[in-house]
């Protein structure tokens, strides 16, 4: 079992990893809620018909009165229709101040749950029990919750920080193949930021991951884990330093927004963005070729990514709309060396078209 501590105020939090935990979720939530009595278990058919009768047993076991709530599946799903209707759900199932709010399935019910909990009644706690590979690696820790709008991903949201996160590898098992692969490519980005030796391991045991050997899959996420703690807790509202986080993100949201969210997932356009991140790093001589081609080969070695087709200016115009930019510029993270990034925000236009021209040619 590993414990990582998130440093956040008021009150640092833990995230527990281990195989076999979700068996176990009652008793470490009662570690934390001693007197605690209703919980409310945020999720959507597939995550409960897979894995909620374990953790059914397990709260119940623990003398918890579970409720679970379901949401519809889905990224469109993320609204606030959504958070509107859970919320009704929640008081018909008598939960008050003192209700513990669970989120427990991928990176949509994470951050639904999450926002769900800072606004009803006026904020009761949340509990994150993440499902996917992404969820686990990244969103479930930090506090950042959200909905999507009509105009945009993410768009309306709060930090709301868990009071535990209850994290086991063994529920990967069921996850479909490219959301899986896809959430590895934001494990691999925690390597390039901050640990070289997360990458190495992913650079060299590539297939041992994809057959989800569960040693492997549990090391790369506690490492990924430790970093997002380690950023988060130096920077919890994600003023400057947390931003190293969007490595590969810059070009990766143009990607999704230009092909309107269908054609990608997060992670593939994300680890489309790390490619065009370590080909403009190398271009401006920020870091060296041959650092530039490790990122792009591991990245590519995780499994076929989905075609870029996209026109390359389109994507640069996306770049120039995207709400973290500020005053008409664009930051991109890039490479150092393997375990640092460096913000920069004076790359010319005709080096960053250059290098989604090259994602082109790389995915013929
Ligand atoms: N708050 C943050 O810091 C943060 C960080 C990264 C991503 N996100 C958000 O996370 C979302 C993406 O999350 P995601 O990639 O986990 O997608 P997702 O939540 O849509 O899950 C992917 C799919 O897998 C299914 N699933 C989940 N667990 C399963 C399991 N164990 N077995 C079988 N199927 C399972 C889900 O029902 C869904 O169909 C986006 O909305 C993104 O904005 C938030
Ligand atoms: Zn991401």
């Amino acid at each position: 079992m590993t414990r990582i501590t998130i440093s956040v105020q008021p009150r640092p939090y833990e995230a527990v990893i281990e195989s076999g935990l979700l068996a176990r979720a009652g008793d470490c939530l009662r570690e934390i809620f001693p007197d605690g009595k209703h919980c409310f278990v945020v999720t959507v058919p597939v995550v409960r018909r897979k894995w909620g009768r374990v953790l059914a047993e397990s709260l119940a076991g623990a003398e918890w009165n579970a409720h679970f709530v379901l949401m519809p599946e889905g990224e469109r799903h993320k609204s606030m229709a959504t958070v509107e209707a859970l919320a009704e759900k929640l008081t018909r199932a008598g939960a008050d101040r003192n209700a513990v709010v669970i989120g427990f399935g991928g990176g949509v019910v994470g951050d639904v749950a999450g926002f769900l909990a800072s606004v009803y009644m006026r904020g009761v706690d949340v509990v994150q029990m993440p499902t996917t590979v992404v969820a686990q690696v990244d969103a479930s820790v930090g506090g950042k919750t959200g909905v999507n709008l009509k105009a945009g991903k993410n768009l309306v949201g709060t930090f709301h920080q868990p009071r535990l996160v209850l994290i086991d590898p063994q529920v990967l098992s069921t996850l479909p193949e490219r959301e899986f692969r896809s959430g590895l490519y934001e494990a691999l980005k925690c390597g390039v930021i901050g640990n070289p030796e997360l990458f190495s391991r992913m650079e060299t045991k590539a297939q041992k991951i994809l057959e989800r050997e569960p040693a492997e899959l549990e090391y790369l996420i506690v490492e990924s884990v430790k970093l997002k703690a380690a950023v988060v807790s130096a920077d919890e509202r994600e003023s400057g330093l947390r931003r190293v986080l969007n490595f590969g993100h810059t070009i990766g949201h143009a990607l999704e927004s230009q092909t309107d969210y269908r054609y990608f997932l997060h992670g593939e356009a994300v680890a489309w963005g790390m490619v065009a991140a370590s080909v403009i790093a190398s271009a401006i001589k920020k870091t060296d070729r041959r650092t530039a081609q490790r990122i792009s080969r591991t990245t590519v070695a995780l499994g076929t990514l989905p075609r870029v087709t996209v026109n390359p200016k389109k994507v640069v115009r996306a770049l120039q709309a995207d709400k973290k930019t500020r005053n008409g510029v664009v930051h991109f993270i890039l490479p150092r060396e393997i375990g640092k990034v460096e913000v920069v925000n004076n790359v010319p236009e005709a080096i960053v078209l250059e290098a989604i021209k090259q994602l082109q040619v790389l995915s013929r």
